[in-house]
C-alpha cells in the first residue's frame, strides 16, 4: 500500500504549555499542584510555557521548521470554566487565533479534545467516576465541533486514557491523586471508553469538514522479542495484551472495545463480580468506526519466553542507556508495539507522541547541542520505518514536545522539547534536535537512510 503524503508534526498540551490561568476556569490539575508534595518542588501550570503570549512565535517556529502538522489539545476550563453550561468566547477566540495561524502558515492542526485537564467543577462532580462524565464531555466536544470543524479535519478524542484513570485514579500519582477501589477504577475506565464513543458520535454528526478520528493511547507494558525466535515473540506478544492486576494501565481493556468491540475474555471472566452494569448498547456506541489508532510510545521492555512460553522480562543491563527521565531508551518498541497493535486491531496508526527528556541547556554558543535526542530520534524512526516496511501501515509521526512544558508530576523537571524553554522569561531556543528533525522532515526520512513516502 503506498501512501505518498507521510505526516510530520510535533505535539504539546493545553495545561502543559499554556500558561494563562487567570484567563481560563480552575483546573483539576491547579488544584493538585496547590497540594503539598504533588509535584516536583511545587511547581504549577499557571505560566507554564507561557504559549498563550508567544502563539505567533510558536507556530512561526513550525513553520521554520517545514512541518505540516502541529497536535495540540484544546483545554476544557478555558472553553467551559465550569466544565458545563456557559461558553467562554474569550477561550474560543484563542484556539481561533492559533488556528487561524497554523492554517495561514500550511500546518494542518490535530486537535485533542481532552489531553487530561479536566474542569475541577466536574472533578468535584466525580470527575471520571461519575457517569454523566459521557454526557459533560459530549457537550464539550459539540461546542468545539460546531465551532472549529469549518477549519479543523482531524480530531483525537482522549488522551493516554491509562494515564487519565490509573494514574489519577489508582496510583496516586496523578491528579486527583486516588487510590480507588478495584470496582471504582473499573468503572472510571468504562466511562472513559464510553465517552470516547459518544464523542466519535458527535464528531461525526456535526463535523463541517469531513473529519478523520485518533483515539490515542499510550502503551504500557510495551515488549521487545529478546531474541527473534517464534517463542519470544509470541511471549512477547501475549504479554502486550495481557491483563494484569493492573488492569487499568493495559492497552486491550482500553483498546479492544473500540477496535473489536468487547472487552477481552480474559479481564471479563477475572473482574466479572466487580464490573460495572453495562448499558445495551455501550459497545456499539464505544466501537463507532474511526480511522487512525494513535499510538503514543516511549520506551519498551525485552522479553523472553520461561519454560512455559509465558513472558519473562529481561532486566536491563548496568549501565543501560537511558534518558534524563531515567526512561530506558529501547527503539525496537517503535517495531514491535506497532507491529502487535496493527497485527491485532488492523487500524492504520499514526504516532501521535513519541520523544524523550534530556539534560538541555543553552550552551555558551546560544545553541543547544542536545545530541541525545538527535540520536534517539534517528534510532527510533529507523526502527518504525522498519516496521513499514515489514507491513505495518504507518500514517505520521508527531514528536513530544515542540516546546519544554510542564511534565506533570515532574513539574519543569524534564525538558522533552525540540525547543528550549526558559521558564523564567519564555524565551525560545531551537535544540539542534529541531533542526535534525526539520531535515527529516523535508527530506521524508532520507537524510537518516530511511523512506517514508513508502
Ligand atoms: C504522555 C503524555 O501524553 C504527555 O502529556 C507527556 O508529557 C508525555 N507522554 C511525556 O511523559
Amino acid at each position: 500500500m503506498t501512501h505518498s503524503k507521510f505526516v510530520w508534526g510535533a505535539s504539546t498540551a493545553s495545561i502543559q504549555i499554556e500558561g494563562g490561568a487567570d484567563s481560563r476556569g480552575l483546573s483539576n490539575w491547579d488544584v493538585f499542584c496547590e497540594t503539598q508534595g504533588r509535584v516536583h518542588a511545587g511547581h504549577d501550570a499557571r505560566i507554564a510555557a507561557d504559549h498563550i503570549n508567544h502563539v505567533e512565535q510558536d507556530v512561526a517556529i513550525l513553520r521554520e521548521m517545514g512541518l505540516k502538522a502541529y497536535r495540540f489539545s484544546v483545554s476544557w476550563p478555558r472553553i467551559m470554566p465550569e466544565g458545563l453550561g456557559q461558553v467562554s468566547e474569550e477561550g474560543l477566540a484563542f484556539y481561533d487565533r492559533l488556528i487561524d495561524s497554523l492554517l495561514s502558515n500550511g500546518i494542518e492542526p490535530y486537535l485533542t479534545i481532552f489531553h487530561w485537564d479536566l474542569p475541577y467543577a466536574l472533578h468535584l462532580k466525580g470527575g471520571w467516576l461519575n457517569p454523566d462524565i459521557s454526557n459533560y464531555i459530549s457537550d464539550y466536544t459539540k461546542i468545539l465541533v460546531e465551532h472549529f470543524s469549518d477549519r479543523v479535519r482531524h480530531w483525537i478524542t482522549l488522551n493516554e486514557p491509562q494515564c487519565f484513570i490509573n494514574l489519577s485514579y489508582r496510583m496516586e500519582a496523578h491528579a486527583p491523586g486516588y487510590r480507588v477501589s478495584d470496582r471504582e477504577l473499573a468503572l472510571a475506565a468504562h466511562n472513559a471508553l464510553l465517552s470516547h464513543g459518544k464523542m466519535v458520535q458527535v464528531i461525526k454528526s456535526y463535523a463541517k469538514l469531513t473529519p478523520t478520528i485518533t483515539y490515542t493511547q499510550a502503551m504500557p507494558m510495551s515488549s521487545i522479542p529478546y531474541t527473534n525466535t517464534e517463542n519470544d515473540i509470541e511471549a512477547a506478544r501475549n504479554r502486550q495484551f495481557s491483563i494484569t492486576s493492573d488492569f487499568a494501565g493495559t492497552v486491550s481493556v482500553f483498546a479492544d472495545p473500540i477496535y473489536l468491540g468487547a472487552y477481552p475474555t480474559e479481564y471479563l471472566n477475572r473482574y466479572e463480580s466487580i464490573l460495572p452494569n453495562f448499558g445495551h448498547d455501550d459497545f456499539k456506541i464505544i466501537s463507532s468506526p474511526i480511522d487512525f489508532l494513535g499510538v503514543n510510545i516511549y520506551m519498551g521492555d525485552y522479553v523472553t519466553a520461561g519454560p512455559n512460553g509465558e513472558a519473562v522480562v529481561v532486566p536491563p543491563q548496568p549501565g543501560h542507556a537511558k534518558t534524563a527521565y531515567n526512561w530506558q531508551v529501547r527503539p525496537e518498541c517503535m517495531y514491535w508495539a506497532n507491529r502487535f497493535c496493527f497485527e491485532r486491531y488492523n487500524k492504520p496508526i499514526i504516532i501521535t507522541e513519541n520523544g524523550m527528556s534530556g539534560n538541555d541547556w543553552v550552551h555558551l554558543d546560544g545553541k543547544v547541542h542536545d545530541y541525545d535526542r538527535i540520536d534517539y530520534i534517528n534510532r527510533h524512526l529507523l526502527e518504525l520505518n522498519r516496521a513499514m516496511r515489514d507491513g505495518v501501515d504507518i500514517r505520521g509521526y508527531f514528536h513530544w514536545s515542540l516546546l519544554d512544558n510542564f511534565e506533570w508530576a515532574q513539574g519543569y523537571h524534564e525538558r522533552f522539547g525540540l525547543v528550549h524553554v526558559d521558564f523564567e522569561n519564555g524565551n525560545r531556543t531551537m535544540k539542534d534536535s529541531a533542526y535534525h528533525f526539520a531535515e527529516i522532515a523535508k527530506t521524508n526520512g532520507n537524510c537518516i537512510g530511511a523512506d517514508f513516502s513508502i
